[in-house]
C-alpha cells in the first residue's frame, strides 16, 4: 500500500513514483528485458491501474506530439508502450508477497521465472537479474539476490542461513531463511533483496504456505520449503541497490541516477557543489 511514502502514495501507486523521469516500475521492466526476459507479468491491485495505462499506447498524447512535430518526445512515449509483452494479474486482497507471486502461477506455467520487486531499484551492469540468471544456468538451482546488512536494519528483510560457497564467494548455499527476524535472532547478515530466479515448484509450495511474519503469506516461507527439496542459492550481486519505496532511499537514488544522465549531469553536479552543506 506504499504507506512508507505517504502522502505521495494516497492516490498514486508507489510503483508509479518517478525516479528522475521514469516511474520505478519502468526501471524494473527495463531490467527484465535487458536480462533476456520476454514476457512480463505485473501483479496489480485496486488503485494500481495507472501502471497499465503507462505501458499502453497513449493515443491523445501521441497524436498531439505528432501534430506538433515533437518527434523525440513521441519516440519516448511510443517507446514505453512498445517495451515488452506485458500481462497483468490482479491480486484481489493484499495477502502478502508470496500470495502475489502465486497469482501469476497460471500465466507462468511450468518453467523457471524471475521476480522483481520494483521498489528495489538496482543500478548494475550487467543488470542484477542477468547476473542471477547466469548463476541459475550454471548451478541449476533457484537464486535470490542478497546483500550484507550490518546492524538492526536486517530486521526489515528476509535473512538467509547457510554457508558461503567454496568456489565463488558471491554465492551462498542456503539451508534456511527467515522473514523479518528480530536482530538478535537473525541467522546471518545476508539479506534478501527484491530479485529472485525460481523454479516453478515454488508455486505448489506457496499454495501450502500459511501466513507468517505480519500475518502475510510470505515468499520467503515458500522458498524455505523449496530449499528443503532443491538447491537454493543466495547471490551477492555486483551493483548498487536503492530502496525507492522509502523517502530517503528515493532521495539517494534521485541524486545518483540524475548524476548519470548525460543531458543534465554536469549542470546538476555544479548545482550540488554550490550548495552550502
Ligand atoms: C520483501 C521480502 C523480504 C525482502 C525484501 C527486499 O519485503 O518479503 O524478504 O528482504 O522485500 O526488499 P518487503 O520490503 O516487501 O516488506
Amino acid at each position: 500500500m506504499g504507506t512508507r511514502f505517504l502522502p505521495a502514495t494516497k492516490v498514486i501507486p508507489k510503483e508509479m513514483l518517478a525516479l528522475v523521469d521514469k516511474p520505478i516500475i519502468q526501471y524494473g521492466v527495463e531490467e527484465a528485458i535487458a536480462s533476456g526476459i520476454e514476457h512480463i507479468i505485473i501483479i496489480t491491485g485496486r488503485g494500481k491501474g495507472a501502471m497499465e495505462d503507462h505501458f499502453d499506447h497513449s493515443f491523445e498524447l501521441d497524436a498531439t506530439l505528432e501534430r506538433r512535430g515533437k518527434t523525440e518526445l513521441l519516440a519516448v512515449s511510443r517507446g514505453v508502450s512498445m517495451l515488452a509483452r506485458i500481462s497483468y494479474v490482479r491480486q484481489k486482497e493484499p495477502l502478502g508477497l508470496g500470495h502475489a507471486v502465486l497469482c501469476a502461477k497460471d500465466l507462468v506455467g511450468n518453467e523457471p521465472f524471475a521476480v522483481i520487486l520494483p521498489d528495489d531499484v538496482i543500478d548494475a551492469d550487467p543488470p542484477c537479474l542477468k547476473q542471477m540468471i547466469d548463476v541459475f544456468d550454471e548451478r541449476g538451482g533457484s537464486v535470490l539476490a542478497t546483500m550484507t546488512i550490518e546492524g538492526p536494519g536486517i530486521s526489515a528483510y528476509g535473512v538467509l542461513s547457510g554457508s558461503q560457497d567454496a568456489e565463488n564467494p558471491r554465492i551462498y548455499n542456503c539451508t534456511g531463511m527467515v522473514e523479518k527476524p528480530k536482530f538478535e535472532d537473525a541467522p546471518s547478515k545476508q539479506a534478501i533483496i527484491g530479485r529472485y530466479v525460481l523454479t516453478p515448484r515454488v508455486f505448489e509450495l506457496l499454495e501450502q504456505t500459511k501466513p507468517g511474519a505480519g500475518g502475510e503469506i510470505q515468499l520467503t516461507d515458500g522458498i524455505l520449503a523449496l530449499a528443503k527439496e532443491q538447491k537454493v542459492f543466495g547471490y551477492t550481486f555486483e551493483g548498487k541497490r536503492f530502496d525507492a519505496g522509502d523517502k530517503f532511499g528515493m532521495l539517494q537514488a534521485t541524486v545518483e541516477f540524475a548524476l548519470k544522465r548525460p543531458e543534465f549531469a554536469e549542470k546538476f553536479r555544479e548545482y550540488l557543489k554550490g550548495l552550502e552543506l
